[in-house]
């Protein structure tokens, strides 16, 4: 018989795809009260180990055991009755419902036949707030930004009263005062006795939360060590060598300002936002979420209107709201949300990689096919894309693989000015030295960049100059030399003075 403790036991899956074998050989068990995770590359294999247990795919071969008896998990029912609750990496919510009903989800409390709204309503509510979100259990999914989603997710999770709680990449997409946030339920979890599968590319996230590493590369489990393993040993196991510097910034010499804008302000969302950006420089921004600095680059990059102000480009003012003459004014965006605003999911590699350059050759009368596929296949080999061939369908890439084809693909655009929104969020280690790479040489042929990260190692890492923004103004500017941490936080958190705050303040005084 096994030990009384273990809650899950995996031996020797095997997962093989049209032309992928994602997992060649995985062993993994997991304890009663413990965070195990699962670490690896992106395209290691990670989320398609869990998919296993969620009942998404079947293995080829291998064997899973619940609590000592071999099982076989055949869709999300299964895996619900066996007390297994996931949060994929990609969220699973619809939409269009609302929060209740994505809860509770196909199991809606029902009165005389009909659905209990009002018990449903207030059975989230509970749930939500046991998380610590303040959201409405009536509002739309569809409103909500992503840092809620992820939250919603685990009060569904909750809903389930699981005793394993799988949970892929939560943090990549929280701020780490949402983060602290989601250890706090995490660790209540784990005292009373679940089991969570946890999967993370931030490193120091390991030690501060798990209690053993499953190590997964290739689609093998290639080692199992206690979560106070040390990084750089991490790292060696995950990506078979070590890695000498995480920020390699270059600094070229700066040119003149290619990015200006002047006076942006959005009527309710932002005000006032001005700045440059140099050729050769790379500009952060950073700033909590809800600082309003996704809102100022879509402006910027022509994706939502503005009031006030004007955007230019080596001078020319760029027509306001008018991504195609953005674009043509040589700013390119690699969006936060890739799923959604980044990719044709559906089309393969090639053809996203191509998405852009393609639209400026069609525009110029000419399609150079065959230019264009080499192209795509050296910057997905730059890149390090895990892929069959150019010819995958972009949905069947991991989460990471996903987001450095988005990435590709303005790359391959020639941009002038190009815009990064949380660029390395999900990426594994290693690959973000590539993109950082990547960065350098666009600076060192004289582009600019301007990169949004709640990332703030990566902020202070790779940025020359750093703007700070908070409550929709910018509330400072730091030099790479002034940039540090507390530096940076202590702007984010400021309340950037206006006239009517002044007037309230003196109200308030007396
Ligand atoms: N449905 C599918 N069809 C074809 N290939 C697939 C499919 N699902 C996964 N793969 C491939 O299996 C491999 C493992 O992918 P998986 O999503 O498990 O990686 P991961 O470790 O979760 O990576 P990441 O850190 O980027 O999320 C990848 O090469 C991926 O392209
Ligand atoms: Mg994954």
């Amino acid at each position: 018989m096994s030990n009384p403790d273990e809650l899950l036991r995996i031996e020797g899956i095997r997962k093989t795809f049209p032309g992928v074998v994602a997992l060649d050989g995985v062993d993994f068990d997991l304890r009663r009260g413990e965070v195990h995770v699962l670490l690896g590359e992106n395209g290691a294999g990670k989320s398609t180990l869990i998919k296993m247990l969620s009942g998404a795919y079947t293995p080829d071969a291998g064997r899973i055991l619940v609590g000592g008896e071999e099982v076989r998990i055949h869709g999300a029912q299964d895996s619900e009755r066996l007390g297994i609750a996931t949060i994929y990496q990609e969220f699973n919510l619809v939409p269009d419902l609302t929060v209740a009903e994505n809860i509770f989800l196909g199991r809606q409390p029902r009165r005389f036949g009909l659905i209990d709204r009002k018990r449903m309503e207030a059975e989230a509510e509970a749930l939500l707030k046991r998380v610590g979100v303040d959201v409405s259990p009536r509002a739309r999914v569809r409103e909500l930004g992503i840092a809620r989603l992820q939250m919603v997710e685990i009060a569904k999770a909750l809903s389930l009263d699981a005793r394993v709680l799988i949970m892929d990449e939560p943090t990549a997409v929280l701020t780490s005062e949402e983060v602290e946030k989601l250890f706090t339920i995490v660790r209540a979890l784990r005292q009373e006795g679940v089991g969570v599968v946890f999967i993370t590319h931030h490193l120091e996230e390991i030690a501060a939360l798990g209690d053993r590493v499953t190590v997964i590369r290739d689609g093998r489990s290639v080692g199992q060590v206690p979560a106070s393993t040390g990084e750089d040993e991490l790292v060696r196991l995950m990506v078979g060598r070590s890695i000498e510097q995480q920020y390699p910034r270059e600094r070229p010499a700066k040119g003149p300002a290619l990015l200006s804008v002047e006076g942006l302000g959005r009527d309710g969302v932002f005000h006032d936002v001005s700045f440059e950006v140099h050729a050769g420089e790379v500009v952060g921004v950073a700033g909590l979420v809800g600082a309003g600095r996704t809102e100022v680059v879509r402006a910027v990059f022509g994706a939502d209107p503005y009031d006030h102000g004007v955007v230019r480009v080596s001078g020319e003012a760029v027509r306001r709201h008018d991504v195609n003459a953005a674009m043509a004014a040589g700013i390119g965006l690699v969006p936060e949300d890739r799923k959604g605003q980044g990719l044709v999911l559906d089309a393969s590699v090639a053809e996203n990689l191509g998405l852009v350059t393609l639209r400026a050759a069609t525009r110029a009368g000419l399609v150079d096919r065959k230019g264009q596929y080499a192209a795509a296949e050296r910057i997905a080999g730059q890149l390090g894309v895990r892929m069959a061939g150019l010819g995958q369908q972009v949905r069947t890439l991991s989460g990471g693989n996903q987001q450095k084809v988005v990435i590709g693909k303005w790359l391959l655009a020639d941009t002038k000015v190009l815009i990064l929104d949380e660029p390395t969020r999900g990426i594994d280690v290693g690959a973000k030295v590539e993109i950082y790479q990547l960065v350098n040489e666009l600076t060192a042929a004289g582009a600019a960049v301007l990169m949004i990260s709640s990332d703030l190692p990566e902020v202070l890492g790779m940025s020359d100059r750093v703007l700070v923004m908070a409550q929709g103004r910018i509330a400072g500017e730091l030099s790479a030399d002034e940039a540090t941490q507390d530096a940076v936080m202590s702007l984010a958190v400021s309340v950037p003075t206006t006239e009517k705050d002044t007037e309230k303040e003196a109200v308030r005084g007396h």
